[in-house]
């Protein structure tokens, strides 16, 4: 059912890659659905020219390239909703002519008051172009809901988040603003939830008494592309961890809330990571791997190196995978290692959380079982979306050998329904001002909070070693340093939820 209310969408950073690949591809799917307010605009903006034609033009070859396209007629319909107003970031008289092409696309569409504003621009600008639009009365709500939404990153540590939050703050409330993480808007991210909170089986076994570490790992077969001058500024800590990985551990982790308000949902999140073991500095080097790829052959073809990609710098420190241990000091978590880990240029792309459970109190069948043979629930994010529980089962003949059998469900077979992309989900959200699935700010503090100490100790002690790893590898060997217990490692997880192990297909 579409309920959204009528609306101008204003993107900034409309000719960047973003918009290209995701928002307006988004958008278009959500036309498609006959999900928009009937009356819509979306109005681009950034630093190039273009007339409104010029713009469309270019939207719809992106959407002729991001999705699968029977009929161009559709898309026809939907590039006439579109306009475009080129802007001086930094020139306040800028913000007065955008202000009244709003005003104007409003009158000639009818449209009230209602405005989303998309930054999609180098983070540097997140506290710039609010301000500005404040200073033109853009913030203002009294003739209509106007609503921000920022790309990550929040900040680049906490210092800068903190400032980024008081300058918002002056001229915006915090129900305005809308932190995007697109992990939150991954169907499988959200069936995090309904996995642990609609199935009573799990519930019981899911804290310290039952279960003896979880694995979360978000794996990259990609290298930087075209971002280089980006991540360069950024790496894994801050591109992945600081937000999306700590996003599917606080699901992970979180009590059940009471309802499903974003309010509680999101306050259930914010106290695990409230509950995060302060890391001590003189630990980093323990509890937390860094790793740079380097250049390397992969299915017979060379792959450059980080320091050689486009963008960076040929000294960099930068880190393109980052593992980390630690611990969350609650009543349902108290002594319970969470691995965590992500890079660039790793085998395969995999996100996935792992559930190790505790060995049984007395095994009757072997000697010596390693806790790598126990229990595992994989809970497949992307890619072959589903479960996997790993149970011992007899293997038949004489005697009580005992062997890992798989059980499990693919998201393919259980629906033929089309899985919206995360984008979709969120910007629909936005559309209707449902924050459910959007990070608060204290949540983004507490997440720089907790990583303080490694992105300091990282940035300034020479003696904490950045580890090459060759392209197409697991990353630092030294990240198995982590796992506490000698015979036990990480999962390497294929391309087939069901497959795990160096040699599978990737
Ligand atoms: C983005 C990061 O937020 O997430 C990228 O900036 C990363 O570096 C991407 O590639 C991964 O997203 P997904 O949805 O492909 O797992």
């Amino acid at each position: 059912m579409n309920n959204t209310e009528n609306q101008v969408y204003v993107i900034f950073g409309a000719s960047g890659d973003l918009t290209k690949r995701k928002l307006v591809p988004a958008i278009y799917s959500l036309f498609v659905q006959n999900l928009l307010p009937e009356k819509f605009a979306l109005l681009g903006v950034s630093r190039t020219e273009f007339s409104d034609n010029e713009f469309r033009a270019k939207m719809k070859s992106a959407i002729k390239e991001f999705k699968e396209i029977d009929d161009d007629s559709m898309v026809d319909e939907f590039i006439k909703k579109m306009f475009y107003t080129s802007i001086n970031f930094n020139e306040t008289a800028s913000y007065k002519n955008l202000n009244e092409k709003i005003i104007g696309l409003r009158k000639i569409t009818n449209i009230s008051g209602n405005t989303i504003f998309y930054l999609s621009t180098p983070p540097s600008l997140y506290g710039l172009i609010p301000q500005n639009l404040a200073a033109v009365g853009l913030n203002k709500q009294d003739d209509g809901w106007k609503r921000l939404i920022i790309e990550k990153p929040f900040g680049y540590d906490l210092k800068s988040a903190l400032k980024l939050k008081d300058e918002l703050l002056k001229d915006w409330d915090e129900e305005q603003l809308f932190r995007i993480d697109h992990y939150l808007g991954k169907e499988t991210v959200q069936n995090l939830l309904v996995t642990r909170f609609s199935n009573g089986i799990f519930e019981p076994l899911w804290n310290r008494n039952f279960i003896h570490h979880i694995e979360i790992t978000s794996s990259e077969n990609i290298g930087v592309e075209k971002r280089g001058g980006y991540y360069d500024t950024s790496g894994a800590l801050r591109d992945m961890v600081q937000n999306h990985l700590l996003q599917v551990v606080g699901l992970t982790a979180m009590e059940p809330p009471s309802s499903l308000q974003p309010i509680a949902i999101r306050n259930e999140i914010l106290k695990v990571f409230q509950s995060f073991r302060p890391i001590k500095k003189e630990d980093v080097k323990d509890i937390a791997i860094r790793g740079q790829y380097l250049s390397s052959s992969i299915k017979g073809k060379t792959v450059s190196g980080y320091r050689e990609e486009d963008g960076v710098s040929p000294e960099s420190v930068t880190e393109t995978y980052a593992a980390l241990k630690f611990y969350i000091d609650n009543w349902r978590w108290g002594g319970v290692p969470f691995y965590i880990r992500t890079g660039k240029r790793l085998p395969t792309r995999v996100t996935e959380v792992v559930i190790h459970f505790k060995q049984t109190p007395h095994f009757l069948f072997a000697q010596n079982r390693l806790c790598d043979d126990c229990n595992q629930l994989v809970i497949r994010i992307q890619p072959d979306e589903g479960i996997l529980l790993k149970i011992g089962m007899k293997t038949p003949g004489a005697g009580f050998e005992v062997q890992n059998a798989n059980m499990n469900f693919h998201y393919s077979d259980f629906t033929n329904q089309r899985i919206p992309s995360a984008y979709e989900r969120l910007l629909y959200d936005t559309m209707k001002g449902d924050a459910t699935l959007f990070a608060r700010t204290e949540e983004v503090l507490e997440a720089w909070k907790f990583l303080t100490p490694i992105i300091e100790c990282w940035k300034n002690d020479e003696d904490v070693p950045l580890f090459g790893y060759p392209a197409g590898t697991w990353g630092p060997e030294h990240a198995d340093d982590l796992i506490e217990e000698k015979e036990m490692r990480w999962r390497y997880p294929c391309k087939n939820l069901a497959d795990d192990g160096v040699y599978c297909e990737l």
